[in-house]
C-alpha cells in the first residue's frame, strides 16, 4: 500500500508519520523545502518521542516529493505530477495554516487552494487513491452551544476567524470532489489538540503555546522589571478573561488523535463523504484552563461574562487572544460515527493543568529527557 502524507512536519503530522510508519512499509511526504532538510526534522522530531526510528531507517522509508501546496499541480511538472498520481493508494492531506486570526487570502490559499490541489492528484491517481482529509471539529464555526453533529456543515452560525472558514470551505471542497468523482472520501475533525511532551526546538510547535506565551507576558508585567501597575487594579484584584464560567472545550492528546485516526482509516471505506468527529469523551471545563491561566501568569484569573472597565493589558489580551474566545463555548461534538466504528470507548483520563503544563513549559536541564513513546494511558477510545 503506497500512502502519501502531507504536513507531515507539523504537530499532528509527524504523529500521523509515526502511526502510519507502525502499518506501512514506506511512506511519501508531500513536503515544501528541500528534501534531507525535510528528512532531517522529521528524524529529529521522531527521535522525541517515537522508540526505533533511526536516521538510516527513515531515510529508505520517507520518500519526500518537495511540492508547493497551493499551485497548479503541487507545483510539479505533468510528468512528476502523474507520476506521484499513479503511484498512491491512500493520500493523507494534514498540512493546513492553522493561525486562526491570519489573513483571510493566505488562510484560503493554504488551506482551500492547497486541498484542491491534493484532492486534484488524488482524482488524477490510476489506482484510484482513498483520501483522507484532516479537518477541524471548529468548522461548526461561532456556534456556542448545543450538539454539534458529524453529518453538519453550515456556514449559518458564522465564524469566529478567517482559519475556522477556511477549513469550512476546504471541507466542501472534499464533499464536492467525491459527488463529482463518485468516490469515497473520508474528513477527520479533531477538537484543540494537547501535548504532555514538554516543548523542544526539535518538535512542532502547538497551539496552546500561543496561551503559554499571552499570559507568561503578564506574569513579566506584573512581576517583572517593567511591571505595570494598572494590570491589577486595586479593588479588582484578578486579572480577568472574557468566558463563561460554566464553558467547556474538548481537548484531545495529539498522540490519541494520531491513533483514532489511522485506525479508522483502515475500516472498509462507505460511499461518499464519511466525516468523523476525533474528540476526548469529556469535555475540559472552562474552569481548567482559568486554573492553567493563572499557573501560567502567577496573578488570579478569574473567568467574567463581560469586561467592564478593562486595564490595558485586559483589553490587549482580550483583542489578541484569538484562542481566549474559545473560553465562550460550552457545545459538544457528537462522535456516533467513531464509536460506531471503534467500539465503546474505555474509561477517558480528564485533562488536567498538570499534564497540560508539562506540554507547555521547557524541561528543566537537569531532568532527564522524557522516555520515547508516551503513550496517554486510559484516554478514550
Ligand atoms: N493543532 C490542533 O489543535 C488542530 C486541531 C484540529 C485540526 N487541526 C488540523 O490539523 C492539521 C495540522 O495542524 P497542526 O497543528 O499539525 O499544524 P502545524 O503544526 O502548524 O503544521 C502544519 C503543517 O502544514 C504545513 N504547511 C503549512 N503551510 C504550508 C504551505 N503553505 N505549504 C506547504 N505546507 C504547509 C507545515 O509545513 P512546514 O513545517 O514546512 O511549515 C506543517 O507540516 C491542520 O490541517 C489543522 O487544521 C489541528
Amino acid at each position: 500500500m503506497r500512502v502519501a502524507l502531507t504536513g507531515a512536519t507539523g504537530f499532528l503530522g509527524l504523529r500521523l508519520l509515526d502511526e502510519l510508519l507502525r502499518r506501512h512499509r514506506s511512506v511519501t511526504v508531500l513536503a515544501r523545502g528541500e528534501p534531507d532538510r525535510v528528512l532531517d526534522r522529521l528524524t529529529r522530531g521522531l527521535g522525541r518521542f517515537a522508540a526505533g526510528h533511526t536516521a538510516a531507517g527513515l531515510a529508505a522509508r520517507v520518500r519526500v516529493v518537495p511540492v508547493r501546496l497551493a499551485e497548479d499541480n503541487l507545483g510539479l511538472t505533468g510528468g512528476a505530477h502523474r507520476e506521484l498520481a499513479d503511484s498512491l493508494d491512500v493520500v493523507w492531506h494534514c498540512a493546513g495554516n492553522t493561525t486562526l486570526d491570519g489573513d483571510p487570502a493566505v488562510l484560503r490559499r493554504v488551506n482551500v487552494e492547497g486541498t484542491r490541489q491534493v484532492l486534484g492528484l488524488a482524482a488524477a491517481g490510476r489506482r484510484l487513491p482513498a483520501v483522507f482529509h484532516v479537518s477541524t471539529a471548529f468548522v461548526a464555526g461561532a456556534r456556542r452551544t448545543g450538539t454539534v453533529f458529524e453529518d453538519e456543515l453550515t456556514d449559518a452560525y458564522g465564524f469566529e476567524g478567517s482559519y475556522e472558514r477556511s477549513k469550512y470551505e476546504a471541507e466542501r471542497l472534499v464533499h464536492a470532489w467525491a459527488r463529482e468523482t463518485g468516490r469515497p472520501a473520508v474528513i477527520f475533525r479533531p477538537s484543540v489538540l494537547t501535548t504532555g511532551l514538554p516543548p523542544h526546538p526539535d518538535l512542532p510547535e502547538h497551539p496552546l503555546l500561543n496561551i503559554e506565551r499571552a499570559l507568561t507576558g503578564i506574569g513579566r508585567e506584573h512581576f517583572g522589571a517593567g511591571r505595570r501597575p494598572e494590570l491589577l487594579l486595586p479593588g479588582q484584584p484578578r486579572f480577568r478573561l472574557v468566558g463563561r464560567p460554566d464553558g467547556q472545550l474538548n481537548l484531545l492528546p495529539v498522540e490519541r488523535a494520531a491513533a483514532v485516526m489511522t485506525r479508522l482509516a483502515e475500516l472498509p471505506q462507505g460511499e461518499g463523504v464519511q466525516t468523523y468527529h476525533i474528540v476526548h469523551g469529556r469535555d475540559t471545563p472552562v474552569d481548567v484552563l482559568r486554573s492553567l491561566a493563572e499557573r501560567l501568569a502567577g496573578v488570579p484569573v478569574a473567568i467574567v461574562p463581560e469586561l467592564t472597565d478593562p486595564t490595558p493589558y485586559e483589553s490587549l489580551t482580550d483583542c489578541v487572544g484569538g484562542v481566549f474566545r474559545y473560553l465562550r463555548q460550552r457545545r459538544r461534538y457528537d462522535d456516533s460515527r467513531v464509536r460506531a466504528a471503534l467500539g465503546p470507548p474505555g474509561i477517558p483520563q480528564d485533562i488536567g493543568v498538570d499534564y497540560l503544563m508539562a506540554g507547555l513549559l521547557p524541561r528543566a536541564p537537569d531532568l532527564p529527557d522524557p522516555r520515547p513513546d508516551p503513550r496517554p494511558e486510559g484516554t478514550d477510545q
